[in-house]
């Protein structure tokens, strides 16, 4: 679960084991360098667990509790992960579901294991429940453990959302689309809208996002894409696109991942065409806009975001 390539898996473990991991540039990993891999769980009588930690606490419990769940009577349950996502509290969470399991530490990460009993712990079926789609307050939208800000509204994307211009129109594209706040923003407020194209890396989030859009009753194509965004993206094919781009991957920033979504937007503009996005304050994306928009401009900003609307 949350499988990763890593050098210490040698080749034999590719044949046996089925990696489990629904966001895209991490599944693609495992697939170029050989591995089976699987956006979701599926089977059952497996001899072998093995989650790795996210900083998804929610999450996380879910992934052990359906783990479990998928092993044999007897098989092992195994899980690793850093101080800094929380093993800790994944260690006292292990400890209910498997007895005396064994340890090891190292390099400020643990590893934990054990063997599965025949009967069913309590803790299992309301870990896996805890990761199921549930209503985000306040928005009557549907979400789940796993998605970035699964359970609010981004500060990023609802200053975006006030500040879209009103005349956007034709081919739309959203990138980064999560759970689709920003996109039912799009479909409430902006009746010229022909088509609208989700992209977004993480499978969990596409899936709300097909949810929360398919409960509004609009005559747009609607078009939805588990997608790295940073591979690029049809080329001169939207009108607009409206992004509140990504800038960590795991616990790490990362400006580049935001100017990649930054290329990949203006190669997919027609010449006219506008990029609006909101990005927090301190984020320099401003030389990679300079160098692949013909203007652009601040359209808002207060102290933690900016909004930018950029012309191709
Ligand atoms: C800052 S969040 C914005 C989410 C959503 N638009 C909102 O307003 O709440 C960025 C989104 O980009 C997604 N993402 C991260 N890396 C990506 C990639 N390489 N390609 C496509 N989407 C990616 C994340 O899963 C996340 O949903």
């Amino acid at each position: 679960m949350r499988a990763e390539v890593l050098p210490a898996i040698s080749h034999k473990w590719q044949k046996a084991l089925l990696c489990v991991q629904s966001f895209k540039p991490s599944y693609d990993r495992l697939r170029d360098a050989g591995f089976r891999v699987e956006h979701d769980l599926a089977g059952d009588g497996f001899d072998l667990g093995l989650c790795l930690i996210t900083k998804h606490k929610m999450e996380n419990l879910s992934n052990l509790g359906r783990a479990w769940a998928a092993l044999r009577p007897g098989g092992t349950l195994v899980c690793a992960g850093g101080k800094d996502v929380g093993i800790a509290s994944i260690e006292r969470a292990f400890k209910s579901v498997i007895a005396e399991p064994s340890s090891l530490s190292k390099h400020h990460c643990k590893i934990l294991w054990g063997v599965r009993s025949d009967d069913v712990p309590p803790e299992i079926s309301q870990w896996v429940d805890g990761g199921r789609l549930q209503i985000v307050p306040g928005t009557g939208c549907w979400s789940r453990p796993g998605v970035y800000n699964w359970n609010k509204v981004d500060a990023g994307s609802a200053l975006l959302a006030e500040h879209l211009p009103g005349d956007l129109h034709g081919r739309v594209a959203d990138l980064g689309a999560g759970w689709g706040y920003l996109s039912l923003k799009l479909m409430e407020r902006h009746s010229d809208i022909v088509s609208l194209d989700l992209y977004e890396a993480e499978w969990l989030a596409l899936e709300a996002a097909k949810t929360n859009l398919g409960r509004v009753a609009v005559t747009t194509r609607l078009g939805f894409h588990w997608h790295d965004v940073a591979k690029g993206l049809p080329e001169a094919a939207f009108d607009a696109v409206v992004t509140n781009p990504p800038f960590h991957e795991g616990k790490a920033v990362d400006i580049e991942l935001g100017r990649k979504f930054i290329t990949s937007a203006a190669k997919s503009l027609i010449a006219g065409g506008r990029l609006i996005l909101v990005a927090n304050r301190q984020l320099p994306y401003e030389a990679t806009l300079n160098s692949n928009f013909s203007s652009f401009s601040v359209l808002q900003e207060n102290s933690l975001y900016k909004v930018i609307s950029a012309r191709r």
